[in-house]
């Protein structure tokens, strides 16, 4: 009975909760896309300061919680744009700006992950995996489905975290005619710094 009428009451909660969140704005989805720089740069810096000969497992797994963290921005922006009904001009030209910044601070970050290679992969002689992590995290950054083995065999599963590909596709679905061009010239140089990076780490 006290069962039943907590789950009533969380409901009504959820119920609630679910009323608040409606419309975004352009300004949270601004907001948002500073918060992925942020972490990005903050990844970045944690895989630049990662030495090429004796790093640590627990410096891994430090520059692994920084990739979730990012994630997650990722996962927040998505939500928030997709929340977002429409952009003007002046708001798809400060994006498309911010976006800029960002994708020069992902090619950055994903360069440094690939020079850093030889480094991560050492770590798998103190513990084995270590460097798949590393080539997980990035899929995971960027690809919107995993494939994973269920009872039924290998299937394309949609992944717990953000996606960078998603966000992008959203992005664009939102960006004005005149500036679509420019959208999607960003988008290449993101995915193309991801396809390198995945490649990379899959060999
Ligand atoms: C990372 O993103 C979160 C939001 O997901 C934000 O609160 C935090 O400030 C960001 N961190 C940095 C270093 O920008």
């Amino acid at each position: 009975m006290f069962f039943r009428r907590a789950l009533v009451s969380l409901l009504g909660i959820g119920a609630a909760y679910a009323s608040v969140i409606v419309a975004r704005t352009a300004a949270t989805v601004e907001r948002d896309i500073g918060f992925i720089s942020g972490n990005t740069t903050k990844l970045s810096n944690a895989v630049k300061a990662f030495p090429s000969t004796g790093g640590t497992v627990l410096q891994a797994l430090a520059i692994h919680t920084d990739a979730v963290a990012t994630n997650t921005a990722v996962q927040q922006t998505l939500t928030d744009s997709k929340a977002t009904p429409s952009v003007s001009e002046a708001d798809a030209t400060t994006i498309i700006a911010l976006l800029q910044a960002l994708a020069n601070a992902i090619v950055d970050a994903l360069a440094a992950t690939v020079a850093k290679k030889a480094a991560f992969r050492a770590l798998d002689l103190q513990l084995p995996g270590t460097s798949k992590l590393v080539g997980q995290d990035l899929n995971q950054l960027y690809e919107p489905t995993a494939l994973v083995v269920t009872a039924a065999g290998l299937t394309n599963k949609p992944r717990r975290y953000g996606s960078t590909k998603l966000l992008e596709t959203d992005l664009l679905s939102k960006t004005p005619n005149d500036k679509k061009a420019q959208a999607n010239a960003i988008i290449a140089q993101i995915n193309a710094a991801f396809d390198k990076a995945i490649a990379a780490y899959s060999s």
